[in-house]
């Protein structure tokens, strides 16, 4: 039976549960998208920013040999900040699609607001650390987007760390109202007003590092690495027989948000997909609810100062 999904804006279904595969790299990433799919999962989350489409792309590629539909999974980009310009759009875009080895891509986000310097560089950054940025706007890039459904390159098209003012300039002006906005969300990190705005808006909220990262030096840093030992989490998960991971990802797909959390190890992918043989409370959930902390590891940091940097604004 497939597991769970989520009606897009488009009227295509997104599954609630996906493989996340930043930091899998080469034969890790290739071994992973194939147990993955192994164990049912169909819905596949990446970036140019991650180096590892192509691996993703020869995973996919055996398994449509072996009878696997291109219809039956969902697969995801993103457009990475050193390409905002117009111009750099459908080439990114390009670049991702070919090595993926596919024809169309079901989504694909603007990964964040910022636009950085053009060229090669993926952080084009100045000797003190600070991200050198391009002066154009994230609607411009928008509209280059847009293009891309247009050719139908591409089903849906969606923001990643957009703040609830963001997303709604692009809802506002734009041809194409965004599928989804990708940002990280875990109990310390609940954005709540956030998921409120998306339901209001049809827009489907999708949640990395929806374990919080762990054993990360991020999730140390900044206040996320003893999530998986939170006494909330841990007693609702001997309650149920769970692991605390798998609470974290069932509170966030009972209140509709897609996850995508990443593994490279077999026996953490499988576990991380036994999500739909129990149900949280009201209490239980309400009680996740309550850990919210506002404790964010991904800030975009070294672009700070930037007029468009999302996260000056509450979630
Ligand atoms: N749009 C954006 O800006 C953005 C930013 C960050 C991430 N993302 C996407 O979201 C995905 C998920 O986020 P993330 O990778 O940062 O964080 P995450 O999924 O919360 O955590 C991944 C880490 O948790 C470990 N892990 C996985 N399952 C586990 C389990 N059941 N128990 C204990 N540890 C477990 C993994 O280790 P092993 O791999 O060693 O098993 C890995 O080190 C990314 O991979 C990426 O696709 C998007």
């Amino acid at each position: 039976m497939a597991w769970p999904a989520v009606r897009l804006c488009t009227g295509a279904s997104m599954p609630l549960l996906g493989l996340g595969t930043w930091r899998a790299r080469q034969n890790d990433c290739y071994q992973a998208v194939k147990t993955a799919l192994e164990t049912g999962y169909r819905h596949i989350d990446t970036a140019e920013l991650y180096q590892n489409e192509k691996e993703i792309g020869q995973a996919l590629k055996e398994n449509f040999a072996a009878g696997l539909k291109r219809e039956e999974v969902f697969v995801t980009s993103k457009l990475w900040n050193n390409c905002h310009h117009p111009e750099d759009v459908l080439p990114a875009f390009q670049r991702s699609l070919t090595d993926l080895g596919l024809d169309y891509l079901d989504l694909y986000l603007m990964h964040c607001p910022v636009a950085y310097a053009r060229g090669d560089k993926f952080f084009p950054f100045d000797d003190k650390g600070q991200a050198i940025t391009l002066d154009i706007h994230f609607m411009e890039t928008w509209k280059a987007m847009e293009n891309l459904v247009d050719a139908g390159l591409v089903k849906a098209i969606g923001v990643s760390n957009f703040n609830i003012s963001q997303m709604e300039e692009v809802m506002t002006n734009g041809r194409i109202k965004p599928a989804v906005n990708q940002v990280e969300s875990h109990p310390y990190l609940g954005c709540h007003r956030l998921l409120e705005s998306c339901t209001a808006n049809g827009v489907i909220l999708t949640a990395y590092c929806p374990i919080g990262r762990p054993g990360s030096q991020e999730a140390e840093q900044y206040g996320v690495g003893s999530l998986l030992e939170d006494t909330v989490i841990m007693d609702i998960s001997k309650k149920h027989g769970k692991t605390p991971a798998q609470v974290c990802l069932k509170w966030q797909i009972q209140r509709n948000v897609v996850v995508i959390p990443k593994s490279v190890t077999p026996a953490r992918i499988k576990e991380n997909s036994q999500l739909f043989d129990f149900e949280l409370s009201g209490d239980e959930m309400s009680a996740i609810n309550k850990l919210d902390k506002n404790a964010r590891m991904v800030g975009f940091w070294a672009c700070k100062t930037h007029p468009v940097w999302p996260f000056n604004e509450e979630f």
